[in-house]
């Protein structure tokens, strides 16, 4: 965290705040967002948000966006503080970051709360669902959420084929910083170990971890299968990336470019579904190149576990509000 924080750091002081006004259609002034992503620069968020930038640059009075990708402005739990200040502007975080500012996050980071990619974006870009969920941290936290971007199924991976939950008696299973995925990690049939994305693939060459569990895009996209050759289809997870920005930031768009920042970003999202399933078959495709193994799991060993996971974790009757209305958008 040290290490990361001093590179933020270096960098914001490198960047001077490098923020070139301009004259927006509505009078208010524009300037380069920092955006820090946890991805390469061949993953399709950071290709979607990339051409966002370029959408508000050409619609817009002086918005643009600077994509730092690979952890460059900190790991996700040091990016969601540096919104939150404003020392940095906009960031892709994991539902599971803000599962720990708002509880009822939880809800859609459950295990089956989302059947596919579709169902979960009709969910997570419903206004009338997600209204207060994604305002909720504005007064608390100066974070407003805008919406997502899907992480896929996720699946596990490890240094050996998993058929059923037995076959991870033993294994530590690394899961982002969430006590509902360090509970998943047992239900799988692990343990978890919670750790930043960007010290994982150390973190399973050196043995620290025995296993990890992703979509394809990253397992390929961050050299994962180098480590940990065999993914097995535990499909055990629809999860979810949030686009968040500082609220103060937000508030001061005028009118014009809020309307252009709100349509860059519905085609920015949409761009992203699109790129995901192409990524994804491409991901499988370089990863079987570099000897990598995919294989199908014992389906019915995982289902009840996992099911488990939503009665345990939903405990408000908010958080089971959007777990119904989740539910009740699925086809
Ligand atoms: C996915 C997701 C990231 C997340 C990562 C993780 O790649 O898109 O936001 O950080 O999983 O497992 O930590």
């Amino acid at each position: 965290v040290i290490a990361g924080a001093t590179a933020a750091t270096l960098l914001l002081a490198a960047c001077g705040g490098g923020d070139e006004g301009g004259e927006s259609a509505g009078g208010g002034e524009g300037k380069t967002m920092r955006l820090a992503l946890n991805q390469t620069e061949e993953h399709p968020s950071y290709i979607a948000l990339d051409n966002l930038g370029t959408y508000l640059e050409e619609n817009t009075g002086g918005w643009d966006i600077d994509v730092f990708p690979n952890e460059t402005l900190g790991a996700q739990a040091e990016a969601l503080q540096l919104v939150s200040d404003g020392s940095v502007d906009m960031a892709i975080v994991s539902g599971t970051q803000l599962e720990n500012l708002n509880e009822d996050f939880v809800v859609f980071n459950l295990p089956r709360v989302f059947d596919d990619v579709e169902h979960q974006m009709s969910v997570i870009h419903d206004p009338e669902i997600t209204g207060d969920l994604y305002a909720s941290l504005e007064e608390s936290n100066n974070i407003t959420v805008l919406g997502g971007f899907t992480q896929g199924a996720r699946s596990v991976y490890s240094s050996a084929p998993i058929e059923t939950p037995a076959d991870l008696a033993g294994q530590k299973i690394r899961v982002q910083e969430s006590e509902l995925h360090i509970a998943m990690a047992e239900a799988l049939g692990g343990a978890g170990t919670p750790m930043a994305y960007g010290e994982l693939y150390t973190g399973l060459q050196s043995g620290v971890v025995d296993a990890a569990e992703n979509n394809e895009v990253s397992y390929f996209t961050q050299r994962h299968y180098e480590v940990a050759p065999y993914w097995s289809y535990t499909n055990h997870l629809v999860g979810l990336d949030y686009m968040i920005i500082n609220t103060d930031l937000l508030e001061s768009m005028s009118e014009e470019d809020r309307a252009a920042f709100d349509a860059g970003w519905t085609a920015a999202h949409e761009e992203h579904t699109q790129l995901w399933a192409e990524a994804t078959q491409e991901a499988i495709d370089g990863a079987t190149a570099g000897g990598a193994t995919f294989s199908e799991v014992d389906d019915a060993a995982f289902a009840e576990p996992l099911e488990a996971l939503a009665a345990e974790f939903i405990t408000t009757e908010s958080q089971q509000a959007l777990f119904d209305a989740a539910r009740a958008a699925a086809r």
